[in-house]
Protein backbone atom coordinates (compact mmCIF):
# COMPACT_ATOMS: atom_id res chain seq x y z
CA UNK A 1 0.00 0.00 0.00
CA UNK A 2 1.36 3.47 -0.81
CA UNK A 3 1.32 6.26 1.41
CA UNK A 4 -1.51 7.96 0.09
CA UNK A 5 -3.69 4.71 0.05
CA UNK A 6 -2.65 4.40 3.73
CA UNK A 7 -3.82 7.91 4.57
CA UNK A 8 -7.06 7.41 2.69
CA UNK A 9 -8.51 4.29 4.31
CA UNK A 10 -7.08 5.89 7.49
CA UNK A 11 -9.81 8.55 7.40
CA UNK A 12 -12.29 6.60 5.47
CA UNK A 13 -11.98 4.77 8.64
CA UNK A 14 -11.98 7.10 11.10
CA UNK A 15 -14.59 8.27 13.31
CA UNK A 16 -13.54 11.60 14.73
CA UNK A 17 -11.05 13.12 12.63
CA UNK A 18 -9.57 16.40 13.83
CA UNK A 19 -6.51 18.45 11.76
CA UNK A 20 -3.95 20.21 13.39
CA UNK A 21 -2.12 23.20 11.25
CA UNK A 22 0.97 25.45 11.22
CA UNK A 23 2.73 27.41 8.92
CA UNK A 24 3.87 25.29 6.04
CA UNK A 25 -0.24 24.37 4.89
CA UNK A 26 -0.30 28.36 3.90
CA UNK A 27 3.39 27.62 2.25
CA UNK A 28 1.76 26.77 -1.22
CA UNK A 29 -0.31 29.86 -0.87
CA UNK A 30 2.79 32.03 -0.62
CA UNK A 31 3.02 32.65 2.88
CA UNK A 32 6.09 32.20 4.59
CA UNK A 33 7.21 30.06 7.43
CA UNK A 34 8.96 30.88 10.26
CA UNK A 35 11.37 28.73 11.08
CA UNK A 36 13.83 27.21 8.57
CA UNK A 37 16.24 28.88 6.05
CA UNK A 38 13.25 31.07 4.73
CA UNK A 39 11.45 31.34 7.40
CA UNK A 40 10.50 34.86 9.12
CA UNK A 41 12.52 34.50 12.26
CA UNK A 42 15.73 33.75 9.78
CA UNK A 43 15.13 37.50 8.66
CA UNK A 44 13.29 38.94 11.90
CA UNK A 45 13.60 38.74 15.43
CA UNK A 46 10.47 37.43 17.32
CA UNK A 47 11.46 39.37 20.41
CA UNK A 48 11.18 42.67 18.49
CA UNK A 49 8.29 42.03 16.53
CA UNK A 50 6.07 39.47 18.38
CA UNK A 51 6.55 40.14 21.56
CA UNK A 52 4.62 42.70 24.09
CA UNK A 53 8.12 43.72 25.08
CA UNK A 54 8.85 44.53 21.60
CA UNK A 55 5.56 45.85 21.07
CA UNK A 56 6.21 48.88 23.99
CA UNK A 57 9.77 49.93 22.35
CA UNK A 58 8.62 49.89 19.26
CA UNK A 59 5.28 50.02 17.95
CA UNK A 60 4.98 51.10 14.58
CA UNK A 61 7.91 48.74 13.49
CA UNK A 62 5.67 45.95 14.76
CA UNK A 63 2.92 47.53 12.93
CA UNK A 64 4.69 48.02 10.06
CA UNK A 65 5.46 44.31 9.94
CA UNK A 66 2.16 43.23 10.39
CA UNK A 67 1.21 45.75 7.52
CA UNK A 68 3.37 43.98 5.47
CA UNK A 69 2.12 40.58 6.24
CA UNK A 70 -1.80 41.61 5.98
CA UNK A 71 -0.98 42.46 2.37
CA UNK A 72 0.59 39.45 1.76
CA UNK A 73 -1.85 37.32 3.52
CA UNK A 74 -4.67 39.47 1.50
CA UNK A 75 -3.41 38.38 -1.56
CA UNK A 76 -3.17 34.83 -0.83
CA UNK A 77 -5.95 31.74 -1.53
CA UNK A 78 -6.19 28.77 0.28
CA UNK A 79 -4.29 26.18 -1.56
CA UNK A 80 -5.98 22.35 -2.05
CA UNK A 81 -4.84 21.70 1.71
CA UNK A 82 -6.98 23.96 2.80
CA UNK A 83 -9.77 23.61 0.61
CA UNK A 84 -9.41 19.71 0.96
CA UNK A 85 -9.73 20.12 4.76
CA UNK A 86 -12.92 21.93 4.08
CA UNK A 87 -14.36 18.94 1.87
CA UNK A 88 -13.65 16.86 4.71
CA UNK A 89 -15.83 19.07 7.19
CA UNK A 90 -18.57 19.50 4.67
CA UNK A 91 -18.98 15.75 3.85
CA UNK A 92 -18.76 15.55 7.61
CA UNK A 93 -15.50 13.37 7.93
CA UNK A 94 -13.65 16.01 9.53
CA UNK A 95 -14.85 17.49 12.82
CA UNK A 96 -12.48 20.51 13.63
CA UNK A 97 -9.43 22.43 12.84
CA UNK A 98 -6.99 23.26 15.36
CA UNK A 99 -4.78 26.45 13.82
CA UNK A 100 -1.16 28.12 14.93
CA UNK A 101 -2.40 30.10 11.94
CA UNK A 102 -3.58 33.74 12.34
CA UNK A 103 -4.09 34.45 8.10
CA UNK A 104 -7.92 33.41 8.42
CA UNK A 105 -7.20 30.98 5.08
CA UNK A 106 -9.37 27.77 6.48
CA UNK A 107 -12.19 30.09 6.74
CA UNK A 108 -11.75 31.44 3.51
CA UNK A 109 -11.52 27.91 2.56
CA UNK A 110 -15.07 27.40 4.32
CA UNK A 111 -14.28 25.44 7.45
CA UNK A 112 -16.52 26.02 10.25
CA UNK A 113 -15.53 24.76 12.54
CA UNK A 114 -11.61 26.69 12.98
CA UNK A 115 -10.00 27.18 16.35
CA UNK A 116 -7.57 29.43 16.37
CA UNK A 117 -5.14 29.31 18.63
CA UNK A 118 -2.52 32.38 17.99
CA UNK A 119 -5.44 34.58 17.28
CA UNK A 120 -6.01 36.22 13.55
CA UNK A 121 -4.36 38.78 11.81
CA UNK A 122 -8.06 40.44 10.68
CA UNK A 123 -8.45 41.17 14.55
CA UNK A 124 -7.52 44.34 16.28
CA UNK A 125 -7.70 45.21 20.06
CA UNK A 126 -6.95 47.68 22.28
CA UNK A 127 -4.23 47.68 25.06
CA UNK A 128 -6.23 49.77 27.48
CA UNK A 129 -10.13 49.22 26.83
CA UNK A 130 -12.09 46.47 26.09
CA UNK A 131 -12.67 47.29 22.18
CA UNK A 132 -12.49 44.51 19.55
CA UNK A 133 -12.46 45.29 15.76
CA UNK A 134 -12.57 43.15 12.92
CA UNK A 135 -10.65 44.50 9.56
CA UNK A 136 -10.22 43.92 6.22
CA UNK A 137 -7.03 45.75 5.10
CA UNK A 138 -4.23 47.31 7.13
CA UNK A 139 -4.76 50.21 9.04
CA UNK A 140 -3.61 53.54 7.17
CA UNK A 141 -1.65 55.10 9.49
CA UNK A 142 0.42 52.95 12.18
CA UNK A 143 0.59 52.55 14.55
CA UNK A 144 -3.88 52.73 15.25
CA UNK A 145 -5.54 54.11 17.57
CA UNK A 146 -8.00 53.00 19.62
CA UNK A 147 -11.48 54.83 18.67
CA UNK A 148 -12.97 54.76 21.95
CA UNK A 149 -10.14 55.63 24.20
CA UNK A 150 -7.13 56.74 22.42
CA UNK A 151 -4.68 54.57 23.45
CA UNK A 152 -2.72 51.80 20.87
CA UNK A 153 -5.16 48.77 19.06
CA UNK A 154 -2.56 45.83 18.87
CA UNK A 155 -3.01 42.97 16.06
CA UNK A 156 -5.59 40.66 17.71
CA UNK A 157 -2.94 38.15 17.87
CA UNK A 158 -0.62 35.52 20.76
CA UNK A 159 2.94 36.63 21.05
CA UNK A 160 5.88 34.97 22.46
CA UNK A 161 5.31 35.03 26.15
CA UNK A 162 1.17 35.45 26.53
CA UNK A 163 -0.75 32.66 27.23
CA UNK A 164 -3.13 31.27 24.28
CA UNK A 165 -6.90 32.40 24.57
CA UNK A 166 -8.47 30.23 26.91
CA UNK A 167 -11.97 29.21 25.50
CA UNK A 168 -10.00 28.43 22.31
CA UNK A 169 -7.29 26.56 24.19
CA UNK A 170 -9.86 24.51 25.63
CA UNK A 171 -12.04 23.53 23.32
CA UNK A 172 -8.83 22.62 21.26
CA UNK A 173 -7.72 20.44 23.86
CA UNK A 174 -11.15 18.41 23.73
CA UNK A 175 -10.97 18.47 20.18
CA UNK A 176 -7.53 16.48 20.09
CA UNK A 177 -9.05 14.36 23.06
CA UNK A 178 -11.68 13.12 21.24
CA UNK A 179 -10.03 12.72 17.54
CA UNK A 180 -9.22 9.15 16.43
CA UNK A 181 -7.72 10.29 14.03
CA UNK A 182 -5.27 13.44 14.34
CA UNK A 183 -3.94 14.94 10.85
CA UNK A 184 -0.57 17.39 11.96
CA UNK A 185 -0.40 19.22 8.79
CA UNK A 186 2.88 21.81 8.07
CA UNK A 187 3.87 22.67 11.87
CA UNK A 188 7.46 22.38 13.05
CA UNK A 189 6.05 21.38 16.78
CA UNK A 190 8.12 23.52 18.50
CA UNK A 191 6.01 26.03 20.29
CA UNK A 192 3.97 24.68 23.63
CA UNK A 193 1.87 24.47 24.53
CA UNK A 194 0.59 24.73 21.10
CA UNK A 195 2.61 21.92 20.23
CA UNK A 196 1.09 19.19 23.09
CA UNK A 197 -1.87 19.26 21.05
CA UNK A 198 -0.44 16.21 19.43
CA UNK A 199 1.01 14.74 22.20
CA UNK A 200 -2.44 14.54 24.18
CA UNK A 201 -3.72 13.30 21.06
CA UNK A 202 -1.04 10.30 20.66
CA UNK A 203 -1.32 9.58 24.32
CA UNK A 204 -5.13 9.04 24.15
CA UNK A 205 -5.19 6.23 21.06
CA UNK A 206 -5.31 8.88 18.75
CA UNK A 207 -3.46 8.19 15.39
CA UNK A 208 -1.07 10.34 13.88
CA UNK A 209 -0.58 11.28 10.23
CA UNK A 210 1.85 13.86 10.03
CA UNK A 211 2.11 15.58 6.59
CA UNK A 212 5.20 18.06 6.52
CA UNK A 213 8.16 17.60 4.31
CA UNK A 214 10.42 17.81 6.84
CA UNK A 215 11.18 15.34 10.31
CA UNK A 216 9.63 17.13 13.32
CA UNK A 217 9.36 16.61 17.08
CA UNK A 218 6.14 15.09 16.19
CA UNK A 219 7.25 12.21 13.32
CA UNK A 220 8.49 9.94 16.18
CA UNK A 221 4.72 9.55 17.15
CA UNK A 222 3.64 9.40 13.70
CA UNK A 223 1.43 6.06 12.78
CA UNK A 224 1.87 7.74 8.85
CA UNK A 225 4.37 9.77 8.10
CA UNK A 226 4.02 11.92 4.49
CA UNK A 227 7.02 13.15 3.16
CA UNK A 228 5.39 15.98 0.68
CA UNK A 229 4.19 19.52 0.39
CA UNK A 230 0.45 19.51 1.71
CA UNK A 231 -1.29 21.08 -1.40
CA UNK A 232 -0.18 19.15 -3.55
CA UNK A 233 -0.51 16.03 -1.36
CA UNK A 234 -4.23 16.83 -0.41
CA UNK A 235 -4.91 17.20 -4.37
CA UNK A 236 -4.40 13.53 -5.06
CA UNK A 237 -5.96 12.81 -1.56
CA UNK A 238 -9.21 14.06 -2.44
CA UNK A 239 -8.97 12.75 -5.95
CA UNK A 240 -8.52 9.17 -4.23
CA UNK A 241 -11.22 9.98 -1.55
CA UNK A 242 -13.54 10.89 -4.64
CA UNK A 243 -15.24 13.20 -2.09
P1 LIG B 1 7.19 26.77 11.54
O1 LIG B 1 7.71 27.79 10.59
O2 LIG B 1 7.88 26.59 12.82
O3 LIG B 1 7.19 25.36 10.82
C1 LIG B 1 6.67 25.19 9.54
C2 LIG B 1 6.69 23.71 9.20
O4 LIG B 1 6.07 23.56 7.93
C3 LIG B 1 8.09 23.10 9.08
O5 LIG B 1 8.14 21.90 9.84
C4 LIG B 1 8.24 22.82 7.58
O6 LIG B 1 9.00 21.64 7.32
C5 LIG B 1 6.80 22.63 7.17
N1 LIG B 1 6.52 22.90 5.75
C6 LIG B 1 7.16 23.73 4.90
N2 LIG B 1 6.56 23.74 3.70
C7 LIG B 1 5.50 22.89 3.78
C8 LIG B 1 4.49 22.47 2.87
N3 LIG B 1 4.44 22.94 1.62
N4 LIG B 1 3.58 21.58 3.31
C9 LIG B 1 3.63 21.09 4.58
N5 LIG B 1 4.56 21.46 5.46
C10 LIG B 1 5.48 22.34 5.09
O7 LIG B 1 5.62 27.08 11.72
P2 LIG B 1 4.65 26.66 12.91
O8 LIG B 1 4.93 25.27 13.36
O9 LIG B 1 3.28 26.99 12.49
O10 LIG B 1 3.69 31.67 16.62
O11 LIG B 1 5.11 27.66 14.03
C11 LIG B 1 4.42 27.71 15.23
C12 LIG B 1 4.36 29.11 15.75
O12 LIG B 1 5.67 29.69 15.79
C13 LIG B 1 3.58 30.08 14.89
O13 LIG B 1 2.20 30.02 15.11
C14 LIG B 1 4.15 31.40 15.28
C15 LIG B 1 5.61 31.05 15.28
O14 LIG B 1 6.44 31.84 16.04
C16 LIG B 1 3.45 32.92 17.04
O15 LIG B 1 3.59 33.89 16.34
C17 LIG B 1 2.97 32.96 18.47
ZN1 LIG C 1 -9.39 51.59 23.95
Amino acid sequence: MDVLEAVAEKIKESRYLVAFTGAGISKESGIPTFRGKDGLWAKYDPEELASWRGFLKNPKLVWEWYTWRMDLIGKAKPNPAHLGLAKLEKVGILKAVITQNVDGLHRRAGNKKVLELHGNIWRVKCVSCDFKDKVKEPPKEVPPKCPKCGSLLRPDVVWFGEPLPRDVWTEAVMEAMKSDVLLVIGTSGLVAPASMVPTMAHQRGSSIVEINPEDTPISSMAEIKVRSPAGSFFKELIERLRI
